[in-house]
Formats: C-alpha cells, structure tokens, sequence
C-alpha cells in the first residue's frame, strides 16, 4: 500500500549514517558548508551527541529515496536569569528545494520547539531573513528586538 505524506516524512532525530543520504549537500543550500570527511563528521556527531537533550539536530528522510530532505537543530542554553531558565536556539533550518511548500519546514520546527518546551524552556529564539518572516510566524514565532552579528574571517 502506498505510504501517506505523513507516512513518508516523518521526523527523527540525524543519525551518523545521514552523512550518506545527502545531509551536507543540503546544508549547503542554506550557507557554505565545504566538503566535510566522515571522520570530521563522525568526531562532530559524537561530540554533540555527548550534549544530549542540549543540542538536538533533526531530519526528515524522504525514505522511498533515501534521501534527507529538510533538517533543523536546537540548543539549549542554560541561564541564571528567571530562575536559572533556559532558553532553546533555532538554527540551520531547511528544507530542499524539490519539496518546499509541503509543510516539512513546520514539521521541523515543530519538533524543536516541542522540544525546547519538553526540557522546560521558557521561550525559542531564532534569527532568520526578511523573506522567511512570514514562515516562521505562521509557525508562531513573532518578530523581537533586531539581530546583531560579528563575523571573525
Ligand atoms: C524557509 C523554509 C525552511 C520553509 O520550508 P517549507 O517546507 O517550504 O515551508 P512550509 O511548507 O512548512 O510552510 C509553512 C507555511 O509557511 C508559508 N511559507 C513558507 N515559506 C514562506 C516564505 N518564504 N514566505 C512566505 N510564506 C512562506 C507556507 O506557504 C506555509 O503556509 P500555510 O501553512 O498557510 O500553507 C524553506 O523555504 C527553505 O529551506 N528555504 C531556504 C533556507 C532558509 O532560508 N532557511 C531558513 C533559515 S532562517
């Protein structure tokens, strides 16, 4: 029997077997991301790994394919402010472009922000583009303050 698009992608967290279903090459349709050798990506996944709960990257696998399709990360960072709260970052969200507009960058962020709100996370923030403005509210963020960055070449 044919599978439902909710069948085909659902999400799960990456494995280290990902790097072969096309994980960088779909990072590198959101920024640069040279080549990158299984023993640097293996040394990497573990060490996030070892962060548990803390830093959590998920992926949807197009799994007639075999192919990862979209992906999303979040961290969590521990503070001393409201009550030693903690607050869940947002990062590296994409989806592919062969199958955008399916709902899978929602899915993705969903899941980050069930899981920020799961470790006891009082808020989810993120920086992203004017043009993803609209997409991340209809995922029910709303716009704050204004991004800064320093960028050290
Ligand atoms: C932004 C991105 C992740 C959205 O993924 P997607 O799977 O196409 O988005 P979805 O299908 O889940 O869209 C959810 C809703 O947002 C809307 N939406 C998505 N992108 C939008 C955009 N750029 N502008 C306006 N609305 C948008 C969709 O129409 C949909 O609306 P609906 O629920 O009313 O039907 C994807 O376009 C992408 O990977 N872009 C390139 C990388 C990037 O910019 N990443 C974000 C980094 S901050």
């Amino acid at each position: 029997m044919e599978k439902s698009e909710e069948e085909k992608f659902r999400v799960r967290k990456l494995e280290i077997s990902d790097k072969g279903k096309g994980f960088i090459e779909l990072l590198r349709q959101l920024s640069v991301c040279d080549s990158v050798s299984d023993k640097e990506f293996e040394d990497r996944f573990r060490e996030l790994s070892s962060l548990g709960d803390d830093h959590v990257i998920c992926v949807i696998e197009d799994e007639l394919a075999g192919k990862i399709v979209a992906t999303g990360s979040v961290f969590i960072e521990k503070k001393f402010l409201r009550n030693c709260g903690k607050v869940g970052h947002v990062e590296d969200v994409v989806v592919d472009s062969n199958v955008r507009g399916k709902q899978l960058g929602k899915k993705i962020i969903n899941f980050l922000t069930d899981h920020a709100r799961s470790v006891g996370c009082y808020k989810v923030i993120l920086d992203c583009s004017l043009e993803n403005k609209v997409f991340y509210e209809k995922c029910g963020f709303e716009q704050k303050s204004v991004q800064m960055a320093m960028y050290f070449d």
